[in-house]
């Protein structure tokens, strides 16, 4: 009794919370099954190591303030043909990650532009890069209050850690000139340091307008497709093939297809 206190005290010390915690029923199955003490020490070690890990993965899921959790695995790429295979693979490898390349995922509402983007972030933390997630409209308020109050230079720097940034929803809404600058501000702080995923539903021959200026527009667009992937998705809205299989017409404002 007193080794077995010992042992957990020990453990305890040593930070092997997930051990201390599965010590006894270890114990009961070495002792029970005549496992060898290797076999029981590694799987000692192995329950550790998993809890480690998914607290690991728990603690930068969260960091990464993902609107959802969806896989690679999660996108039926059958219902998007647009979307290349080969291309998806190439970007599962994360080589744009170490290489601080940009990927953007143009096309209409309900293609998976977010979903990817999302699942893009989990790869990457799983493979210990660290990941933020926010929408184009949260940036641009967030660094302008920041500007507003002269902490820019600190506010950027939450948005230029981060080895993967997503940037969600560029263009659903308008930026006005101070916008613009922020994200010329940001993307260049970024340029060939880290990775900009971003998702849009306007073709960069429209980004002129989402910033009210062709010219700033150019010098963004510049930087951010210089080392870059572009995955254009064409196609049917995942989400109204949801409605439809539920047996709702699609809404009246979409030709019927
Ligand atoms: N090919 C797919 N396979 C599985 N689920 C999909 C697929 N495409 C989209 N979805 C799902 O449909 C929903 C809408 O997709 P998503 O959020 O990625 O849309 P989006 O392209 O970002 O649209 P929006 O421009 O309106 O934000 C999500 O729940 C997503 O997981
Ligand atoms: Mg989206």
């Amino acid at each position: 009794m007193l080794i077995l206190e010992h042992l957990h005290q020990q453990l305890l010390q040593l930070e092997l919370g997930e051990a201390d915690a599965v010590l006894e029923s270890h114990l009961e199955r070495a002792a029970g099954e005549d496992r060898a003490y290797s076999e029981f020490l590694g799987d000692l070690l192995d329950a550790e190591v998993l809890a480690r890990r998914a607290r690991y993965m728990r603690t930068r899921l969260s960091l990464a303030h993902l609107p959802y959790q969806k896989t690679l695995a999660q996108f039926d790429l059958a219902f998007q043909p647009s979307v290349d295979a080969r291309q998806i693979a190439e970007l599962r490898t994360l080589r744009f990650v170490q290489e601080a390349q940009n990927v953007i995922f143009l096309g209409p509402p309900g293609v998976g532009k977010t979903h990817l983007a999302v699942a893009l972030a989990i790869e990457s933390i799983s493979a210990g890069f660290g990941a933020y997630f926010v929408t184009a409209h949260q940036l641009i308020a967030d660094l302008g209050q920041a500007s507003r109050e002269r902490r820019l230079d600190r506010r950027l720097r939450v948005y230029t850690a981060p080895k993967v940034l997503i940037i969600d929803e560029m263009g659903y809404l308008p930026l006005d000139e101070e916008g613009a600058t922020i994200l010329f501000q940001l993307v260049s702080a970024r340029y060939e340091r880290g990775s900009i995923v971003l998702t849009s539903n306007k073709s960069y021959g429209d980004w002129g307008s989402i910033f009210g200026d062709p010219i700033i527009a150019t010098a963004i667009l510049d930087r951010l497709l210089h080392h870059s992937t572009t995955v254009n998705i064409r196609g049917e809205s995942y989400r109204l093939k949801d409605r439809r299989k539920a047996g709702f017409p699609p809404p009246a404002s979409l030709p019927p297809g």
